[in-house]
């Protein structure tokens, strides 16, 4: 039997934000959700779009804010600021390999790189917050530097709970297979990410010696897959419902203005590979108005 706490939504940015955690909620509601990573500078500067990102936690359960940063005392700032804001827990992003994140600003995948700032890191926010603090990261640098293991204990001898490890390298992006090393020996738990798909897949990891997984574009276009992992009875009878209500919360959070064309993307998901669907998405491309697309939404998977 998998857990509700051997499941975990991935941080993405663009993606998890409070009207899509709220849609896996629907058909999960106690697995761990990861916000979309947030700058430790914003957090503190307290950017107004930054601030709505962490509203009300303690009402959306089991929820953890995933914080970038190469400043530890204003990654300790970070944290306690989401600590209070209501997050269940900390997660430190070393695996973004965005180039902005990743080499001008020392932070996410760059500290592979440099395992001293990692720890240092890794023990201002450990030091900060009551609440446990993870690291997400890589197997490494690249395929010469797999040392996601010495990073694992760096991150326990600072009083990391867990880490998340994406099965692929930072100069391998999202290309190719994920690769999920045996976990044998490790401080703290590991959590598998990369290419996990199925409950098959979860039991894998979990063979493999991993205390859990980490789904990412697999929950694309199909967030009730946490719900199916813990019971199969869980998929929608109707994913038209699923994709207007993801419309209706996205509206109520940022306004149709910009939740409309936001939503696109998700609707591309929800109707990839079905008949029609590219008509549909070329339709529903030129329309602005949210009343229009919702009966289009309706009328395409045969809910109107
Ligand atoms: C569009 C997109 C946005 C992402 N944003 C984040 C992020 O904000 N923080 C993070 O740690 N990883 C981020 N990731 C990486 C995912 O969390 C995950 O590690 C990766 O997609 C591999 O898992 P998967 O094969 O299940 O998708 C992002 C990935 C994608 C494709």
């Amino acid at each position: 039997m998998i857990l509700n706490n051997q499941i975990f939504a991935a941080p993405m940015a663009g993606i998890s934000d409070l009207p899509f955690r709220t849609v896996i909620r629907d058909f999960a509601p106690n697995v761990p959700v990861v916000t979309e990573m947030i700058s430790c500078h914003s957090i503190v500067a307290g950017h107004k779009n930054c601030l709505r990102n962490f509203e009300n936690y303690g009402a959306q359960g089991n929820v953890g804010t995933q914080i970038f940063g190469a400043v530890p005392d204003l990654m300790a700032d970070a944290a306690r600021i989401l600590a209070d804001a209501g997050a269940s827990w900390i997660d430190i992003n070393m695996g973004c390999p965005v180039p902005k994140v990743a080499t001008r600003a020392g932070a996410g995948a760059y500290l592979m790189r440099d395992h001293a700032l990692a720890g240092r890191i890794i023990g201002a926010v450990v030091r900060a917050v009551k609440i446990p603090v993870s690291v997400k990261t890589r197997l490494g640098w690249d395929d010469d530097n797999m040392d996601w293991a010495d990073l694992v204990h760096v991150a326990a001898d600072n009083g990391a709970s867990w880490v998340t490890l994406h099965g692929r390298t930072r100069a391998a992006g999202y290309a190719g297979a994920a690769v999920h090393p045996k976990i044998e020996n490790m401080p703290i738990p590991i959590i598998a990410n990369g290419d996990i798909k199925s409950r098959t897949d979860v039991e894998n990891m979990l063979a493999a010696g991993y205390s859990g997984a980490m789904i990412g574009r697999a929950m694309l276009g199909r967030p009730w897959i946490f719900g199916e992992i813990l019971d199969d009875a869980c998929a929608p009878t109707n994913i038209g419902r699923v994709a207007s209500r993801h419309l209706d919360l996205m509206i109520e959070y940022y306004g149709a203005r910009t939740a409309v064309p936001m939503f696109r993307k998700h609707l591309a998901w929800y109707s990839a590979g079905r008949p029609n669907s590219a008509e549909f998405r070329i339709k529903i491309n030129g329309m602005m108005d949210a009343d229009e697309i919702r009966n289009e939404i309706l009328q395409f998977w045969g809910c109107a």
